[in-house]
């Protein structure tokens, strides 16, 4: 009977040495985790790309396009200039001019004499007739074509004091010698208006009233107006149409006088 005890008891021993064996040799080779890491690690989630909404500011209000210190300031028949603004940082400027002393701001005149000077090296010689333009000489000037040719006729060419782009100290007039320094048409087809038309984006100068665009920027065609935006803006807009106006590329009302 003992006899028969042990010789069971033997045989479990060695089927469970059996089966201990089996599973040590099946699972050998698996990747053996530490007891610790019973939490599968959860995967990183996707970081969530929420949709950047631009707040839509209203470009009438915008302080880009609105403020005398923006190099984007507006200053059409639709915005009037802050009455008696006089821009702060006025220099006389370094390039050929027709009448004597001419200022624009500082960052303008900066601009001016790199495109002059560029354009000096390739031959071609530009003048400045006017830049800055002040309130009162403005009245002058508007004054005297009123007078001329009425009011309705000098309202296509000569802004009222406080709507010209010229108070902004940020546009010039430019013609050259074999234009006899006249500011018309002609101009367009001298080497110097050619140039101008071409390269002035890049140096910040975009032309501020292109041919066939009066009803959206208020004046005929002047090829001799450059208004300086800053390069960017000027490259940016002559990159989508050498045409375009900035009432058009910033979204801005022009036209005509509200009144
Ligand atoms: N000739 C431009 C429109 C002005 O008078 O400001
Ligand atoms: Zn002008």
């Amino acid at each position: 009977m003992t006899k028969k005890l042990l010789v069971t008891f033997v045989v479990m021993f060695v089927a469970l040495l059996t089966i201990i064996g089996f599973i040590l040799i099946k699972d050998s080779g698996k990747d053996i985790r530490p007891i610790t890491s019973t939490v599968e690690p959860t995967e990183t989630p996707e970081a969530t790309v929420e949709p950047t909404i631009e707040p839509t500011m209203d470009p009438e209000s915008d302080p880009r396009f609105t403020s005398t210190d923006s190099v984007l300031v507006f200053a059409n028949k639709k915005h009037k200039l802050p009455d008696g603004y006089v821009p702060g940082d006025l220099v006389s400027l370094s390039v050929s001019t027709a009448y004597g002393d001419v200022q624009m701001r500082q960052e303008a005149a900066d601009a001016i004499a790199n495109m002059f000077n560029a354009a000096n090296a390739e031959g071609i010689y530009p003048v400045v007739t006017t830049a800055y333009r002040g309130e009162d000489f403005q009245r002058q000037l508007y004054d005297n074509y009123v007078n001329r040719d009425g009011q309705e006729a000098a309202d296509t060419y000569s802004s009222r004091p406080s709507y010209s782009d010229h108070q902004t100290g940020l546009a010039a007039d430019i013609s050259c010698e074999a234009n006899g320094y006249n500011l018309n048409r002609d101009f367009e087809n001298t080497a110097e208006g050619q140039w101008l038309a071409q390269h002035a984006h890049e140096y910040g100068f975009v032309m501020r009233y292109p041919d066939g665009k009066q009803d959206i920027t208020g004046y005929m065609y002047e090829p001799w107006h450059f208004r300086y935006i800053g390069v960017e803006e000027a490259t940016a807009l002559y990159n989508v149409d050498p045409n375009m106006t900035m009432e058009e590329y910033y979204g801005i009302s022009g036209g005509n006088y509200a009144e």
